[in-house]
């Protein structure tokens, strides 16, 4: 949000500004949405709905996980204002002083936030970079205590795209049965998986693990509808009721129309969120190749979301020492938004996002080559020691 606001200083001012910063995808949201709200609007639905949702809304998100063999209905579902509102509800309603959650990271940064504005400990894990930061089970096992109320997961993740297996999945949900905790899986990204690899969902695992396992959604990255701040928890009605419990303090009921937007598309796959997968095939795609040609540059291929998490430590120097100097330095001088990998818990990275338009993505990347090119990587630049 920093960058963001730097950003748009920036374009008053009048410099041109090249966004790769910014998670959100570039595209209109989809026809159905907005004709279906419009109608909504034009039909009188403007009042407050039931707390939990639209029938139709809770009951299309429970048929769809069904797809993925849970038993969910309709009252295991939370409509919420956006993911952030059902992760942060969770967390108020769940945690308390003295427990503790354990989560990889790098994470997206409200994720370990929220469980500390709720009280609680954020046990955060480090991935190994190596490994392309995949989303192990083996470390979070490892960290995880008699306090443990919750283990977090983002799979597809932000900002390193990285993936959980299934195998992984069934792993902690496992030893959160056992422990009595929760494992809740943020799958924001789940529609941005490429290569052949496969999302995997915890919502195959709610028919062995009813009591234990939460999925946490969102329109915003699918449907390219991040301003109508639509997002879901799927879980046991316990844990539904005790998130709505939150909810009725804070937001009440998400948007009435929106929800109808969104009704909208769950009834009909609406075309555009498949246009908008295949261009983040493609941006990706093109986004690699030009790292690929950056010197000191390194990002393994990222499985999913529209980011890019490469390792720009070879760059940092005596002026230039960390991440957070390097984007700023990208900004000011090239004109490029990226966000600093210290924001995610992880130092010598930046995040790229290619959710934006191809000539954004293009002219950015050239920008950045240039800057770089004109810096020289080596000699006398590396920071002593
Ligand atoms: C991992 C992750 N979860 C949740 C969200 C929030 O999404 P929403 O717009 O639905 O609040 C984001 C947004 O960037 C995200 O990256």
């Amino acid at each position: 949000m920093a960058v963001s606001r730097r950003v748009a200083e920036l374009r008053r001012e009048g410099v041109e500004v090249f966004d790769l910063g910014a998670g959100e995808p570039d595209f209109p949201s989809p026809e159905t949405a907005v004709s279906a709200a419009q109608r909504a609007l034009d039909e009188g639905r403007t009042k407050y709905t039931v707390l939990e949702g639209t029938p139709e809304l809770r009951a299309g998100l429970a048929s769809r996980y069904r797809a993925h063999g849970a038993p969910w209905r309709a009252a295991n579902v939370l409509v919420t204002v956006g993911a952030k509102a059902a992760l942060y509800e969770l967390a108020q309603a769940l945690l308390s002083a003295g427990d503790e959650v354990v989560m990889p990271t790098p994470a997206w940064v409200s994720i370990p936030a929220q469980v500390r504005l709720a009280g609680a400990t954020a046990v955060t894990v480090p991935m190994a970079a190596g490994d392309g930061f995949a989303i192990r089970a083996q470390p979070l096992l490892g960290a995880m205590s008699e306090r443990t109320r919750a283990v977090i997961v983002n799979t597809p993740c932000n900002p390193t795209g990285a993936v959980a297996s299934m195998l992984d999945l069934e792993r902690l949900a496992a030893a959160c049965a056992e422990r009595g905790a929760l494992l809740i899986s943020d799958e924001t990204y789940e529609r941005f998986v490429y290569d052949g690899w496969r999302h995997a969902s915890v919502a195959s695992l709610a028919a062995a693990y009813p009591e234990t396992v939460v999925l946490v959604g969102s329109f915003s990255k699918s449907y390219a509808m991040t301003g109508w701040r639509l997002g879901y928890l799927l879980g046991a009605p316990s844990v539904v009721s005790a998130a709505a419990a939150v909810q009725s303090h804070v937001t009440s009921n998400a948007t009435s129309f929106a929800m109808a937007g969104a009704e909208a598309v769950l009834r009909c796959e609406p075309p555009e969120a498949a246009a908008l997968a295949a261009a983040c095939a493609r941006r990706r795609r093109s986004l690699l190749r030009e790292l690929g040609r950056l010197p000191g540059v390194v990002c393994a291929p990222p499985p999913g979301t529209f980011y890019a998490f490469p390792d720009v430590s070879a760059w940092f120097d005596d002026w230039c020492p960390d991440s957070a100097a390097f984007s700023r330095c990208l900004l000011e001088e090239a004109g490029v938004a990226t966000t600093p990998g210290s924001a995610f818990g992880c130092e010598g990275h930046i995040r790229l996002s290619y959710a934006c338009s191809d000539e954004v993505l293009t002219s950015g990347m050239e920008r950045i080559a240039r800057l770089l090119r004109g810096r020289g990587l080596g000699a006398g630049r590396r920071r002593a020691g």
